[in-house]
């Protein structure tokens, strides 16, 4: 199976180089399962029905999200509707949503998609650890699922790396988000679970976390809010990482980040290329 995960897209820069390039992808490297992490779709904070629904008819199979799940106020309502988009599983009791799904692809494979968040500089929800666990205990690689899929939005590269090892062959692939820089630990663990720390965004890199730069600078310069952040504007680059899954055992063969567009040195996943 090929996977391919890309991070947070930010703003209208992320979501139209995600639209442009994704069906392309697909094609190119015949894509079996594609999962985009969108809590910053919207203006830079959540995601509405609208841009959701423009995601999955582009081809995710599944969006995921984060800190920013329910900053669109409407989100509440319509992630109901939407079994493919998760919030993370950590989030008090009785929250809307799903931090985990079943979904099925379009070749019929069952993919377990899990979304959590961490808990060090984060908001305080449940343990990560333990809610991820229970996941992986009622459903486990081959018996319920061709793949196990976690998106872990944390900011602590430690707790993100612990939680790899927690479940290294457990899940076919643990993929650090929310920081919105990529990190070059892209690897496969011992046990067969592919792994990064952080993916990094699918937005416009000339900028402070995809954001303009000039409200950063002013909120670290004087510790006043002068203005919204905005994000910015120019020609996005994609971040993700592809993941080559053994089809016998679920587990990652091979991963490799990938990164298109102007602002970073392009990556792409040579082992899907012959
Ligand atoms: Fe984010
Ligand atoms: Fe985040």
């Amino acid at each position: 199976m090929r996977l391919l995960f890309l991070g947070d897209i930010v703003g209208r820069a992320g979501r139209q180089a995600v639209l442009e390039a994704l069906p392309g992808l697909r094609r190119r490297y015949a894509l079996d399962c594609v999962i985009i992490n969108g809590e910053n779709a919207a203006g830079g904070f959540g995601i509405t029905e609208a841009i959701l629904v423009e995601l999955l008819e582009a081809g995710a199979d599944a969006v995921t999200l984060g800190n920013h799940a329910f900053d669109q106020k409407e989100a509440l309502v319509f992630i109901e509707r939407h079994d493919r988009l998760l919030r993370p599983i950590n989030y008090p009791a009785g929250t809307p949503g799903r931090g985990a799904a079943l979904i099925k692809t379009a070749g019929g494979a069952d993919v377990l998609v899990i979304n959590a968040m961490g808990r060090i500089f984060m908001p305080e929800l449940d343990d990560p650890f333990r809610a991820i666990d229970a996941e992986l205990t009622a459903c486990t690689l081959k018996q319920g699922a061709d793949a196990i899929v976690i998106d872990f939005h944390a900011e602590a590269t430690s707790e993100k790396q612990a939680l790899g090892y927690f479940v290294d062959g457990r899940a076919s692939a643990v993929i650090g988000t929310h920081t919105h820089a990529p990190t070059a630990d892209d690897r496969v663990l011992p046990g067969g679970t592919a792994f990064i720390s952080d993916v990094g965004m699918c937005g416009d890199y000339n900028s402070v976390l995809g954001m303009e730069i000039e409200e950063p600078i002013n909120r670290f310069l004087t510790k006043i809010p002068r203005q919204r952040f905005e994000p910015a504007s120019g020609p996005a680059t994609l971040s993700g990482l592809a993941v080559d899954i053994d089809d016998k055992t679920g587990l990652a063969r091979r991963c490799s980040a990938l990164r298109m567009g102007p602002n970073l040195e392009q990556a792409a996943p040579a082992f899907w290329d012959n």
